[in-house]
């Protein structure tokens, strides 16, 4: 654990409180919203030294600490991804962080394109496994034998369940799927996007596996729900572009904040 990770945690209890935190959320696209729903505090990023920008339109750049449905939660309502500055380890201080604070789990949430008709825009998909697509890994450079992150079941088997459980008591529809890293920040052709589902992917992103990889190095559990903004370029004829992702991305995040709740409230 990093000096700075330490030094950030006491300046995080000293505005938050001590009381240590339990679960960490990460929202993409289209549910920042709920960070300010949480009962507690917002601290900007930018007044966390060494915390990511995050200047992605679509995202809300502070750390919110504090109650949801009677969990204490850090939500982290933006990320850095590896396409705003090609740091694929833009994440690791506020997952330190987050650990540092007490938290043994981190769940993901991101906007993707579905490579299955049978998914469409509005959907939303649990996460059982990544393809990192890129060939980028934030552990790059990292010096101890740590490095070498057994990733089976990087998608945390029982709280894929209990999410699960959430999302058939709120009566919401959730696919399960497998998600593939695409570095961003243009989209994919037609023809990546045959590649990757011919390899096995359901869905297409521009983030959350740098975060999972760093979570498992970490020692945080984790777990990654989808919103379907599109369906993936030349799949349909809709139209793909990033007006098009925050457009898109309430309709399935209705459906992810009913999970995310139920899963907290079964947690509290
Ligand atoms: N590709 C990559 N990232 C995305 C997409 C997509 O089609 N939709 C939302 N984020």
């Amino acid at each position: 654990m990093s000096k700075n990770a330490k030094a950030l945690a006491d300046q995080i209890r000293g505005i938050a409180g001590d009381a240590p935190v339990q679960i960490g959320l990460i929202l993409g696209s289209g549910l920042g919203h709920i960070a300010d729903t949480v009962d507690g505090v917002a601290i900007p990023y930018g007044d966390l030294p060494g915390f990511p920008h995050a200047g992605v339109s679509g995202h809300n750049p502070n750390l919110v600490i504090g109650d949801l449905e009677g969990v204490r939660v850090a939500v982290f309502g933006g990320r850095a991804h590896y396409y705003e500055n090609g740091k694929a380890d833009a994440m690791r201080l506020p997952l330190e962080v987050l650990r540092e604070l007490g938290a043994d789990r981190v769940i993901a949430t991101n906007a993707a394109g579905s490579m299955q008709a049978d998914m469409p825009t509005g959907s939303i998909m649990c996460l059982s496994d990544h393809i990192n697509f890129s060939g980028l890994n934030p552990l790059i450079g990292e010096p101890t034998d740590a490095r070498f992150v057994p990733m089976k079941d990087a998608y945390d088997p029982e709280i894929r369940a209990a999410l699960r459980k959430a999302a058939d008591t709120a009566d919401v529809e959730m696919a399960d799927g497998i998600y593939a890293w695409y570095s961003g920040p243009s989209f994919e052709t037609p023809a990546e996007i045959r590649a990757i589902k011919l390899l096995g992917a359901d869905a297409v992103g521009m983030s959350t596996v740098p975060e999972v990889i760093l979570a498992r190095f970490l020692g945080l559990k984790a777990a990654a729900i989808s919103t379907i903004t599109n369906m993936a370029a030349g799949m349909s004829d809709e139209n793909i572009s990033h007006e098009h992702t925050k457009a898109m991305a309430p309709i399935g995040a209705a459906k992810l904040e009913k999970v995310l709740r139920g899963y907290l409230k079964a947690q509290a």
